[in-house]
C-alpha cells in the first residue's frame, strides 16, 4: 500500500481570525436619515454633475410654482435668475450660481416654509392621486439639499399669501442626521408682490447650453405651458421674455382614489387596516373609485368574506381573496376628468411658440388606464420652415407638462418613437434610428401618476399600456404628416407641369397660328383655358394644417395668366394634343427649372417687453432650429 508523499497531504484548514461579533456589529447598526441617504446618493435626485444639478435645481423650483399657481386658479407669470456669483473652480468650469425662482402664486403659510424646503420627503402631493408636476415630495429640499453641501450657504425663501400681509424672509438650512429644517434667519421684509414665492439657492453648478441645458428646458417648458408668462435672466446676455399664449389655465385635474383594477395586494391590506371602525363594504365604496355598495357587495361574495367584516380584523387568505374578488367585477373606467392633455390646438400653438415649420400636427389619444392610473397620452408634431432638414427629429419629451431632457434610451417615449417605422410616413430612418429631416416630434404623457424609472424624474418607464397608447399617438400623427408630404409632393409636381405649360404656350400658339393661319392670341387664349384638363390645379392643392394654417411648402399653384379666362373657343376643339405641345416645348429650349417652393406666411413675432429684454428668438444650436 503506498503512503501519500508529505507534498499531497491535505492542509488543514486555517481557521479565520474573527474580525467583528454579533454585539460590536449591533453596535454600529442604525437608522439612516433620508437626508443623509441622499446626500450620499444625490445622482438618483439629479445631482450627478455640476450642469445637471443647475437644470434640476431650476426645474424642482418652476415645476413647484406652476403646480401651486395651477392649483390656486392663478394665471402663472415667473422669474427664473441664474446668476454667477463666484469663478470657474476647475478645468470642468464649473462655479458658483445664485438661482432664483420668483412666482406670484398662492404663496406659503410662514409655519409650513421650513419644512417644505428644509425637510426632505415632505409634500401635498404624494398621498393624492392627481395630475401634477411633482409627486415626491422631495425635489426642492433636495435642491436646498445640494447647494448647502456644495456651498454651505442657506437656502433663501421670501414668500407672501396674499394683499395687506406680511412677507417672509427666511433662511433655511437641514440638519441631514435628523431630515429636519434649522431656522438661521426669520424676518417680515418689504416685497411688492400681492401674493408668491421666491426660492434662492447657491450651488456649485455648470451652466450650459444645448439641449440639456436650462434655456432648452425653459424653450421646453413654454411649449407645453401655453398659459405660462416667464422672464429668464441668465448668467450672461440678454433677458429672455417668453409672454403667454393662452389667457386660460388648463381645466382643474380632478382628484381620484385608486380604481381597484390597478390595486395591490399589499396595498388594499394596508387600506383596510388603517380604517378602524369600517367594515369591508364600507372601505370598498370610501376608498376605491367607481365601487357602490352593490358591487361592493359583489366582490365580498365572491371573497366569501361578510360585507359586514371590521376591515381591520382581515387577515391571511381573506385578504387574497378580496384581491382576486376586486380583479374579477367589472368596473367602470375611471373617469377622464382626472387627466389634463394640453389639447390638440394648444399643442400646436406651443409648437408654433418655438419652432418656425410649415406645418403642424397633433393628436389627443382617449384616456387609457396602467396599474390602475389613468392617463392620457398626446403627440405634436412640426415639420419643414425652419427645422433641420438632414438631421435626426427633434423629439421633445413631456410629463405632466414637464420636459425631461435626460436618459432618452431609457423611456418608454423615445422607444415609442424608434418602434415607429417613418419610412411610411415619407421620411428616411436608419435601422433602429430616430426619423431623419425636418420634423420636431413632442410627446406628452399625462397622468394622475407618472411611472418614472428613478427618484430623479427623467424617464417614463415602459408599462405595456402606455407603450401601446404612445405608439398608437404617434402612428396618427405620422399618417397626417406622411398624407401632408405625398399631397405636397403631387401638388409640387403639377406646379412643375403647369410651370412647363406656361413657359411654351406662348411660343407654341405663335407656331400654330402661322400653320393655322390664325392669330396667336386666339391659340393661346384656348390652350390656358384647356389647361385645366392636362393639370390638376384646384384638387390637388395639400390639405390645410390642423389648425386651420394655409398649407406650406408652396404648392399653391399660382395665379393663371388672364388670357386664361372665359370667352375661348372650347378647349378640345383649340388645344393641341399635349404630345404636339410638349414637341414644340423640346424644339423651344432646355426644361425650365422646377418652380421654386412659396414661402411659409411668416411666423408671428413678438413685442419687446422692457428696454433690456428681448423676447426670445429662434436660435440655431446643435441639430435644433428654435422659433418662438
Ligand atoms: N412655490 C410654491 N408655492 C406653493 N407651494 C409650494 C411651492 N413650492 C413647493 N410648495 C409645496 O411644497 C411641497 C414640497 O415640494 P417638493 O418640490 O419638495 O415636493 P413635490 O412638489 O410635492 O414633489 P416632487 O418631489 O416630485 O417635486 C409641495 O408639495 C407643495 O405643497
Ligand atoms: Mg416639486
Amino acid at each position: 500500500m503506498e503512503t501519500a508523499s508529505p507534498a499531497e497531504e491535505p492542509i488543514p484548514a486555517s481557521r479565520p481570525a474573527r474580525r467583528a461579533t454579533a454585539e460590536t456589529m449591533a453596535s454600529r447598526q442604525r437608522e439612516i436619515s433620508v437626508s443623509e441617504f441622499f446626500t450620499k446618493n444625490r445622482h438618483l435626485l439629479g445631482f450627478d454633475n455640476p450642469a445637471k444639478a443647475l437644470l434640476t435645481t431650476v426645474k424642482e423650483a418652476v415645476d413647484n410654482s406652476l403646480d401651486a399657481c395651477e392649483e390656486a386658479g392663478i394665471l402663472p407669470e415667473l422669474i427664473v435668475e441664474v446668476k454667477e456669483v463666484g469663478s470657474p473652480t476647475n478645468a470642468s468650469g464649473s462655479s458658483r450660481f445664485r438661482v432664483a425662482i420668483e412666482d406670484n402664486g398662492p404663496g406659503i403659510v410662514k409655519p409650513q416654509i421650513a419644512k417644505i424646503f428644509a425637510k426632505l420627503l415632505y409634500g401635498s402631493k404624494f398621498h393624492r392621486l392627481k395630475q401634477s408636476r411633482g409627486q415626491q415630495g422631495i425635489g426642492i429640499s433636495a435642491a436646498g439639499l445640494y447647494g448647502q453641501l456644495t456651498t454651505g450657504r442657506p437656502v433663501v425663501i421670501i414668500s407672501k399669501i396674499g394683499k395687506g400681509r406680511p412677507a417672509h424672509r427666511i433662511e433655511l438650512r437641514i440638519d441631514t442626521k435628523r431630515n429636519h429644517p434649522d431656522v438661521l434667519k426669520d424676518e417680515v421684509v418689504e416685497w411688492d408682490k400681492e401674493h408668491g414665492t421666491r426660492v434662492e439657492i447657491e450651488l456649485v453648478a455648470a451652466y450650459r447650453g444645448g439641449r440639456t441645458g436650462v434655456e432648452a428646458y425653459l424653450e421646453q417648458t413654454v411649449v407645453a405651458n401655453p398659459h405660462l408668462g416667464l422672464i429668464f435672466r441668465p448668467p450672461k446676455g440678454e433677458v429672455l421674455s417668453f409672454p403667454r399664449v393662452a389667457d386660460e389655465l388648463p381645466r382643474e385635474a380632478e382628484e381620484i382614489k385608486p380604481h381597484p383594477h390597478g390595486v395591490e395586494l399589499g396595498m388594499l391590506l394596508r387600506m383596510l387596516h388603517d380604517s378602524p371602525g369600517k367594515s369591508v363594504k364600507q372601505v370598498l365604496m370610501d376608498d376605491f373609485s367607481r365601487i357602490s355598495a352593490s358591487l361592493a357587495e359583489q366582490v365580498c361574495t365572491l371573497a366569501k368574506v361578510k360585507a359586514k367584516t371590521p376591515a381591520s380584523s382581515i387577515v391571511g387568505d381573506d385578504v387574497d381573496r378580496l384581491h382576486t374578488a376586486l380583479g374579477q367585477v367589472k368596473v367602470k373606467a375611471p373617469s377622464a376628468s382626472c387627466v389634463v392633455p394640453i389639447g390638440e390646438a394648444l399643442l400646436i400653438e406651443g409648437l408654433k411658440r418655438r419652432f418656425k415649420a410649415d406645418f403642424y400636427v397633433s393628436t389627443t389619444r382617449p384616456p387609457s388606464v396602467y396599474r390602475g392610473n389613468p392617463f392620457v397620452v398626446e403627440v405634436g408634431l412640426a415639420y419643414g420652415g425652419e427645422l433641420p432638414t438632414d438631421d435626426p427629429a427633434d423629439v421633445m419629451r413631456f410629463a405632466n407638462r414637464v420636459p425631461l431632457q435626460y436618459q432618452p434610451k431609457a423611456c418608454a417615449i423615445s422607444e415609442s418613437i424608434y418602434d415607429t417605422n417613418w419610412r411610411s410616413y415619407e421620411l428616411q430612418q436608419p435601422r433602429g434610428a430616430l426619423p431623419l429631416g425636418p420634423v420636431a416630434i413632442v410627446v406628452h404623457l399625462a397622468s394622475v401618476w407618472v411611472p418614472f424609472t428613478s427618484e430623479a424624474k427623467e424617464a417614463v418607464a415602459g408599462y405595456d399600456e402606455l407603450l401601446r397608447e404612445m405608439k398608437l399617438a404617434v402612428q396618427e400623427c405620422g399618417r397626417k404628416l406622411g398624407a401632408h408630404l405625398r399631397a405636397r409632393e403631387r401638388a409640387v409636381s403639377e406646379q412643375k407641369r403647369l410651370h412647363l405649360f406656361q413657359r411654351y404656350i406662348p411660343e407654341v400658339s405663335e407656331a400654330i397660328g402661322s400653320i393655322l393661319a390664325r392669330p396667336k392670341d386666339v391659340v393661346q387664349k384656348s390652350f390656358f383655358s384647356a389647361l385645366p384638363n392636362f393639370v390638376r390645379i384646384a384638387e390637388e392643392k395639400p390639405k390645410a394644417t390642423p389648425d386651420g394654417a394655409p398649407p406650406s411648402g408652396g404648392a399653391t399653384p399660382p395665379d393663371l395668366p388672364s388670357g386664361a379666362a372665359g370667352g375661348a373657343p372650347s378647349a378640345a376643339a383649340a388645344a393641341p394634343s399635349p404630345s404636339v405641345a410638349a414637341a414644340a416645348a423640346k424644339k423651344a429650349g432646355p426644361k425650365p427649372k422646377a418652380a421654386a417652393v412659396k414661402a411659409p406666411p411668416p411666423m408671428p413675432t413678438k413685442k419687446r417687453s422692457g428696454k433690456s429684454v428681448r423676447p426670445h428668438q429662434p436660435k440655431k444650436r446643435g441639430p435644433v432650429s428654435l422659433a418662438t
